[in-house]
């Protein structure tokens, strides 16, 4: 069993029929029928202030802290924020700090920086505080970058005791925290857990964006940070020839958040997701061998599996493949190639009966390989 027949437990983006296009074509609709075509225009550096009002009134209906617009930069989604961001603040040869494991392509974002990674263990509290702590004491890191929330790739959210350490601590070591959040209102919270930003407001870089919340073809996320930290991000030269990030895109997303169409969208998606969540993590409880364990995640879209320590999933996946089913390996989210005996599963992708045909494959699989190894 090989090529199409494989169910690709590692894919992590919905299937294109989830997508919202409904709501995009009104949204269209909407904003053509409106006078002006400012968006046919340059945009301002910063992104329309109308499109980062209604940004700041939707966060704010989702979050417990008031989002204001002037603290938004608009930017082509959170791989461009990131981007953006280690332009405007780091040098080639600088180094950063990363959860280990992270999210991987972040780590080549990092590389093409020229950056030095180095990393610290993430568990069930999210990002360990001690061991960033304990590092911190020989390196002098540039900033860090963190998925707080419902982290890609092991589905835990940094707990309140670790923000309040973790804003102590970068206060201590003038540390810059890039919060990568793009799963922040995908999580069971709701109102969701508060942004990292609000442990250290001078501090915090929180990247956001309408990929996993809306559809990842429009290109549009956000930077949310102080006035004097956009100041700095404002003097970028791309931005500065280009003008602010996607404005076709952003004219249709302001008219899906004025008409309360994205509203409707994630409502709908956090409690599909949610139930597809449960479907996976019942099946993994019940199917896998018991020296496979996992945290079950707190919400996004993913479930992080260890398995016992000397086996390396990258060299199981063909022969996963040939089982009909497939992943993420472990090494891959690590900058030092390390969680070899780990692996990354999506439960957003497929539909229940998908997802338990994949689950039962994989669980057989590792049954018998465990078996023999
Ligand atoms: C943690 C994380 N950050 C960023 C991205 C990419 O976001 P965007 O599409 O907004 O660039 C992803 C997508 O998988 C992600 O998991």
């Amino acid at each position: 069993m090989t090529g199409a027949h494989v169910i690709d437990l590692g894919i992590g983006e919905p299937q294109p029929r989830l997508l919202p296009l409904d709501s995009f074509r009104q949204a269209a609709a909407h904003r053509l029928a409106l006078p002006g075509n400012d968006y046919l225009q340059y945009a301002p550096e910063q992104g329309w202030g109308s499109l980062r009002g209604e940004i700041a009134r939707f966060l704010t209906g989702w979050t417990p802290h008031p989002v204001e617009p002037d603290e938004l930069l608009i930017t082509a989604g959170a791989s461009h924020g990131l981007d953006l961001v280690l332009s405007r603040c780091t040098r080639p040869g600088d180094t950063i700090v990363v959860e280990d494991p992270t999210y991987f392509f972040a780590l080549e974002v990092f590389r093409d920086r020229g950056l030095r990674v180095l990393g610290v263990p993430i568990d069930g509290d999210g990002l360990d505080v001690d061991a960033l702590d304990e590092l911190l004491s020989t390196e002098r890191p540039r900033l860090l970058y963190t998925v707080p929330v419902c982290n890609n790739p092991t589905g835990v959210t940094l707990s309140p005791g670790r923000r309040a350490r973790l804003a102590g601590l970068a206060a201590r070591h003038d540390l810059l925290i890039v919060a990568d959040e793009v799963y922040h209102l995908l999580g069971d919270a709701g109102p969701a857990v508060p942004s990292l930003r609000a442990a250290a407001p001078d501090r915090v870089l929180s990247l956001g964006s309408f990929s996993k919340i809306f559809a990842p073809g429009l290109r549009l996320g956000w930077i949310h940070a102080s006035r004097e930290r956009l100041a700095h991000l404002l003097q970028d030269g791309e931005l500065r020839s280009a003008g602010g990030a996607s404005p076709v895109a952003g004219a249709v997303m302001e008219s899906a958040l004025a008409l309360g169409l994205q509203d409707r969208f994630l409502k709908e998606i956090r409690e599909l997701y949610a139930a597809r969540r449960r479907h996976m993590v019942r099946l993994l409880a019940a199917t896998l061998p018991p020296e496979v364990t996992f945290e079950p995640p707190d919400g996004g879209y993913y479930v992080w599996l260890r398995l016992p320590g000397h086996v390396d999933t990258a060299a199981l996946l063909p022969a996963a493949a040939q089982a009909g089913v497939a992943y993420r390996p472990g090494s891959l989210c690590s900058w030092r190639g390390g969680h070899a005996c780990c692996m990354r599963l999506c439960f957003v992708h497929y539909d229940e009966p998908d997802l338990t045909e994949g689950c039962e494959r994989l669980a057989a699989f590792l049954r018998a390989h465990l078996r023999a190894l």
